[in-house]
């Protein structure tokens, strides 16, 4: 049976941090909706098109369209065995939604570790990072500064700050996040699935207690 984890937990909790290290450290593939959303922004796609303005102003891409981007991407022969999500669900709806298409994938949500940071570290958090052009690996000037300032530790690619973390911004993600997203803390719970984590600790003692959770779930 093919295997999902979701990540849940507000802007700037290190949930694209922690993926990438667990996705590796468990042979899953890591799908984030906020990178599918990117790189069709790159692309200038007819989606990314459509989901630019939502992304500008830190509101949530209506459920429709990013529930048919996050299937079309499970349904790639690399998520055969299934995968890590990261920023999907973010709404009852799209929870919904993603139950109702992993049975056609042959799987189910089988954990939903919630990496939990209070708002103020989150500000913090976000106005520092900076993240690679060429693969997402994330980094932060004053948490986790990359060896040589503004270039990728990893590929050597140029260091960015994301268009979405200008302060008026993350503070609509941060209110979006607690009016839309928080509610999925209560769903999952009530299923038995969440597993929460204190998302304040340094980044390697974070992944401990998540790959903790991960393994207890098996
Ligand atoms: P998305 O890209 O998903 O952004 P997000 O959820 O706001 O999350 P972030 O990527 O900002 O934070 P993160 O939790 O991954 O933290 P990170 O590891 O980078 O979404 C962007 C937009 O796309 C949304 O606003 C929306 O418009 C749209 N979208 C995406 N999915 C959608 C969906 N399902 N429905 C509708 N719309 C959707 O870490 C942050 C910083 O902290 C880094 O600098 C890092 O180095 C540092 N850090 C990490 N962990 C630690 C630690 N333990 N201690 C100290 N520093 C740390």
């Amino acid at each position: 049976m093919a295997k999902y984890i979701v990540l849940l937990g507000p802007p700037g909790a290190g949930k694209g941090t922690q993926a990438k290290i667990i996705a590796e450290k468990h042979g899953l593939v890591h799908v984030s909706s906020g990178d599918l959303f990117r790189e069709n922004l790159k692309g200038q796609t007819e989606l990314g098109r459509k989901a630019q303005g939502f992304m500008n102003r830190g509101e949530l891409v209506p459920d429709d369209i990013t529930i048919d981007m996050v299937r079309d991407r499970l349904k790639r022969e690399d998520c055969v065995k299934g995968a890590l999500l990261d920023g999907f669900p973010r709404t009852p709806a799209q929870a919904d939604a993603l139950e109702e298409m992993l049975k056609d994938f042959n799987g189910k949500v089988d954990i939903v570790p919630y990496i939990a940071v209070p708002s103020e570290v989150l500000i913090e958090r976000l106005g520092g990072r900076w993240t690679c052009r060429l693969n997402g690996h994330v980094f932060h000037e004053k948490f986790n500064p990359p060896k040589k300032a503004g270039i990728c530790d990893y590929d050597g690619s140029e260091l960015y700050q994301r268009e979405d973390d200008k302060p008026a911004t993350v503070a609509n993600r941060i209110k979006v996040y607690f009016e839309q997203t928080a509610p999925l803390i209560e769903y999952y719970r009530s299923r038995g699935l969440l597993a929460e984590v204190d998302g304040t600790l340094p980044i390697e003692k974070v992944t401990e207690k998540l790959m903790a959770a991960i393994e207890k779930a098996q």
